[in-house]
């Protein structure tokens, strides 16, 4: 007995019903393997460290970074005075800024640091101009809008009106403030911080909104900016938790220092800017778990933020915050 023939079509030819869902299928596929692709190049295979920040520098040039008596702000003083940049640091304090000075003085003999002193919250816009313009003289190349208020907020009329001030009306005015003087350097930089928390983090309503204030604020000045052919690149950094000064009580593996931070944002600017991104996540670690959280359903995202909220505010050593 012979084996049958088997009359296979000359064309696989698919119904309209399965073509449809499995080009979706596999452009989802493309999307998703693109994303792990750009994970592990951003994240693991970022090799230009040494040099990063190079293209801001200009023989001597100076950074402005808000709020940089301690936390992830002086973090990014001590990285920029530790690749030749002179700093500009920000606090209430004289006190405060002189003791930065002296640590910053540990890293490098004669790095040129200057003081802002200027409360973030209390501030008419004439007056930070004038504190400002006391920094005209220097060759400004990059500013980072680190300053920002992070509590859990209240309804209470002065926790509104401190959030929004410290973590939108600052930087905005800060911004529109310097922004001349940056785009006299050859080339300069804008970094926004704003947090992970801008997608709606509860007791941190007023915190959340300015967040989101932030994000859509360095948004529309890099397109704008990208628009105008200027030479000032703008990128928003958006942080997890992090240890620094204000947060200070004990967080889950794997959170980064304040110093770490700042070094990892630093090093991976240049690759974030050359691929014309928007934002940049630049720890690993936050990365992943806003990668997972995005995935979540609404309800399950929400019992783990309710869950670290609740881990935050649980009194610290018997005391209440
Ligand atoms: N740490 C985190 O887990 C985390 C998470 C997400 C996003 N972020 C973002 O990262 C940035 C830095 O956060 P951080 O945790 O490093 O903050 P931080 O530890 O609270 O920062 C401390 C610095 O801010 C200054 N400062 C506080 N209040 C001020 C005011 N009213 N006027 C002027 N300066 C003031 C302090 O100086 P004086 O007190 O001496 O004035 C000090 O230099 C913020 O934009 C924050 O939203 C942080």
């Amino acid at each position: 007995m012979g084996i049958p023939h088997l009359h296979l079509p000359s064309k696989l030819e698919l119904p309209i019903y399965s073509t449809i869902p499995l080009a979706i299928g596999i452009v989802a596929l493309v999307r998703a393997a693109w994303g792990v692709l750009r994970f592990i190049r951003f994240h693991l295979l970022n090799f230009n460290s040494k040099h990063a920040l190079e293209k801001y520098h200009h023989g001597r040039s100076f950074a402005l970074v808000t709020g940089s008596a301690a936390g992830i702000g002086f973090g990014f003083a001590q990285e920029l005075v530790r690749r030749g940049y002179g700093v500009i640091i920000h606090s209430r304090s004289q006190h405060k800024l002189d003791e930065a000075t002296a640590r910053l003085k540990a890293i490098r003999p004669d790095p040129s640091v200057r003081h802002l002193v200027c409360d973030a919250f209390d501030f008419t816009p004439d007056a930070l101009h004038a504190a400002l313009n006391a920094f005209a003289d220097l060759p400004l190349s990059v500013l980072v809008n680190n300053r920002a208020r992070r509590r859990h907020d209240t309804y209470s009329a002065r926790d509104v009106d401190m959030s929004v001030a410290l973590n939108a009306r600052f930087m905005a005015h800060v911004t529109r403030a310097m922004l001349p003087a940056l785009r006299r350097a050859p080339r300069s930089l804008i970094l926004n911080l704003t947090s992970a928390a801008r997608d709606g983090m509860p007791w941190s309503v007023a915190y959340s909104a300015a967040k989101g204030f932030a994000t859509s604020f360095s948004y529309a000045l890099t397109r704008e900016l990208r628009a105008v052919g200027a030479s000032v690149d703008c990128l928003l950094v958006v942080p997890g938790t992090v240890h620094s000064q204000y947060n200070n009580r004990k967080q889950p593996r794997g959170t980064p220092t304040a110093d770490a931070y700042a070094r990892m944002t630093l090093e991976r600017v240049d690759a974030a800017v050359g691929w014309g991104w928007l934002e940049m996540v630049p720890s690993m670690h936050h990365d992943l778990l806003l990668g997972v959280g995005a995935l979540l359903p609404e309800m399950v995202y929400q019992r783990a933020l309710v869950g670290q909220m609740q881990r935050y505010l649980k009194p610290k050593d018997g005391k209440k915050d």
